[in-house]
């Protein structure tokens, strides 16, 4: 048979922070699964991934760290390439979308669009930050969802809920830059006019009922059933891929409409780098095109990036788009913001060639159709019963005892042999690698890894059944057919271990003294993969147990992680920056408070009568709800002299008390050390 065209996918990683067990969990390690045994069973498959070096995120990340954006990716990317390399994610291309071959693709893309007139563009109010003189495009911007009660949604989508906004949505909205109300400013950006695309966007999604994951339908449909709305795919920002067309001076491609098209740069340079055609896996209509991606990015890859495709034509459309729900950590949310996250750099660090095992408790435990539970004691558990005590305890006694019994050498089979059990092996060899096979092409991921752990279980009960150790005086042929059978099924799980833990692959091949020609899909389910008389290599330990301390020390650390966190003063959004003369605009003066009193009807207001020196100040302080009108009576304060008087409550207020603030809200008076003469000046 002709081999099939794959081009497989998964989702560009923000190059903002490093990769944690969430990430793999939700695309990584279903997509290299897929990708190995696409490969294993002989298909033509290119799979690419990169990191996503535009956006918000990543400037504001800059900004904070006083560094460069290029400088905050070129760190992550190179993170995170290591990660993905360490944990062994079979990336054909990891490429990045800075690279000068991206932004090219991604402007020839832009202006096909544009040229073709696909694209609309509108002036339109958006949300201008007036002290950092900038607009605010999504994340610089934060307030509450329209839809939920988070009231600290971003501009372009609420963490919450999910929903996705535009900045104008948010209620009270804050500037992330200077903390600063924004105001509404005129501003010209490009869309792609997905009203107008709904008729054709929808059929297709429809024809995909039977065969994408419910999860995925669900979304869709909600979306298509609230109506598409045009969709901006430029920003007013000077970090990202510049657009290409006249009157865009300052503003780049939004990140969602250049990070799709990194898949196809990447592709692009992979073919370049091993003479490959990259159209082929981009245009070809045979050419199978699959996503991996989280929840969070459904509507990005089954609506707007299969749009931009249809837009510009010639491209073929994913053929599937199997999302994972989300993977959360000891019962929280993984959160990168509250370090409250196994860190993929970290892992590999702590325990070093236990790659394998979280590969395996991962896929196992995925959250292919729920959010699920990472709990480190589960990992070690599973680890214990799963891998120690099945699939390492059946290798090891079947090539430990080979050893002992044969030197090595793979005894002969008697097919008349009628040891009880004998059949049902046979049977589980041959029939398990077609299940294996059917789940992954159902994207059943936790499914298949199960059935091939189903062989091993097989393998391990056969033994345990038999006790060949104990019949090998008295009835050394039978213990030869078991022994044979035993390494056959070995040989298979070599295979069929292949797409999930393919470090062990490596172990049981150089176990069995067998070649890596061996590893392909048409071989799984033979019973004679080892020639008799093969003589087979030394027994190693595939897996080990984890002791109690070292999960207690992972669970230690989180809770230090979080610790640490709290500690951190509350994120103020710094404001920008002012000239000396701004400061000293400022009439700050030593008073000391003479009168006090509660303000009827106001539960917040003290109105307070101030010395300022010159004179006696009226001065309305929301500070009621934590001071006593009899608490603050004497005491010395700085006093904000200058500021325009207002009315409020009937009062007029001629200024204002300087009072600090931290996180829970708790007021403290900023005051001279001791005491001053009323009217000494703050500078
Ligand atoms: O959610 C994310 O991490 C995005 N950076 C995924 C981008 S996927 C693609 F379109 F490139
Ligand atoms: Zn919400």
């Amino acid at each position: 048979m002709e081999p099939k065209r794959y081009t497989i996918t998964a989702a560009l990683p923000y190059t903002n922070g490093p990769l944690h067990i969430g990430h793999l969990a939700g695309a990584y390690l279903p997509a290299d699964v897929y990708a190995r045994f696409m490969r294993l069973r002989g298909e033509d498959v290119v799979f690419i991934c990169g990191s996503d070096e535009h956006g918000v995120p990543i400037t504001i990340k800059a900004k904070n760290e006083n560094r460069t954006p290029q400088e905050v990716v070129d760190e992550y990317h190179a993170i995170i390439k290591k990660s993905f390399d360490g944990i062994g994610v079979s990336f054909d291309k990891y490429f990045r979308t800075s690279d000068p071959l991206h932004h090219e693709t991604a402007t020839t893309f832009f202006e096909n669009l544009y040229n073709d007139g696909k694209l609309i563009s509108k002036e339109s109010q958006q949300l201008f930050d007036p002290e950092a003189k900038q607009f605010l495009a999504d994340r610089y911007v934060e307030g509450g969802c329209p839809k939920c009660d988070n009231e600290a949604a971003y501009g372009d989508q609420c963490e919450k809920c999910g929903a996705s906004l535009n900045p104008t949505d948010l209620i009270n909205p804050k500037s992330k830059l200077s903390g600063a109300t924004p105001v509404m400013k005129d501003t010209k950006h490009w869309y792609l006019p997905l009203d107008e695309m709904q008729a054709q966007i929808q059929p297709w999604i429809e024809s995909h009922q039977k065969d994408w994951k419910s999860n995925v339908m669900g979304q869709c449909k909600s979306w298509l059933n609230q109506g598409l709305q045009p969709r901006a795919v430029t920003r007013d920002l000077d970090w990202g891929v510049k657009v290409p067309v006249e009157g865009a001076d300052g503003k780049v491609m939004y990140v969602w409409f250049d990070a799709p098209i990194g898949y196809i740069s990447a592709t692009k340079k992979w073919a370049e780098e091993t003479g490959n055609n990259w159209e082929d896996y981009w245009k070809k209509e045979d050419s199978k095109l699959v996503h991996f991606i989280g929840k969070d990015n459904i509507v990005f890859h089954c609506l707007i990036f299969p749009a931009m495709l249809m837009a510009h034509g010639n491209y073929v459309l994913p053929d599937n788009v199997p999302a994972n729900e989300f993977l959360n950590l000891e019962g929280d949310k993984i959160s990168t913001s509250r370090n409250w996250a196994v860190w993929l750099h970290e892992y590999l660090e702590d325990f070093p060639g236990k790659e394998d095992v979280l590969r395996y408790t991962l896929l196992a435990n995925a959250p292919e159709s729920k959010d699920n539970d990472f709990k480190w004691k589960d990992f070690q558990s599973r680890n214990k019963g799963e891998l120690v005590d099945v699939l390492g305890n059946f290798v090891n006694r079947i090539v430990v005892l080979s050893s002992k019994y044969y030197d090595g050498k793979l005894p002969a089979f008697d097919p008349s042999c009628n040891v009880d059990g004998i059949k049902e092996v046979q049977a589980a060899i041959k029939n398990i690698p077609t299940k294996v096979e059917s789940s992954i092409e159902a994207y059943r991921f936790k499914e298949a890894l199960s059935e091939f752990m189903r062989l091993a279980r097989e393998g391990n009960k056969f033994l345990a059944d038999t006790e060949p150790w104990r019949m090998v005086k008295e009835d050394p042929k039978n213990v030869e057919s078991i022994m044979h059978l035993g390494l056959q099924l070995t040989a298979n799980l070599a295979i069929l271990s292949a797409p999930f833990i393919p470090f062990t692959t490596k172990k049981l091949l150089e176990m069995l003294n067998m070649d890596a020609s061996i590893l392909e899909w048409k071989n799984a389910g033979r019973l004679d993969l080892l020639p008799e008389g093969h003589v087979i290599g030394k027994a190693q330990h595939l897996f080990n147990k984890i002791e109690d301390e070292e999960i207690e020390n992972q669970l230690d650390k989180l809770k230090a992680n979080q610790a640490k966190e709290e500690e951190k003063k509350p994120e103020v959004p710094a404001k920008s920056t002012i000239q000396f003369d701004d400061f000293t605009k400022l009439d700050l003066k030593v008073g000391t408070i003479k009168e006090a009193e509660k303000v009827p009807k106001a539960d917040k207001l003290l109105k307070l009568l101030i010395d300022v020196g010159t004179e006696q100040r009226t001065i309305l302080s929301g500070i009621a709800e934590q001071f006593s009108p009899e608490e603050v009576l004497n005491k010395q304060v700085v006093v904000l002299t200058n500021l325009a008087p207002r009315k409020m409550r009937g009062v007029e207020s001629q200024g204002m008390v300087l009072m600090a603030e931290d996180e829970e809200g708790k007021l403290q008076f900023v005051k001279p050390e001791s005491a001053m003469v009323s009217g000494a000046v703050v500078r």
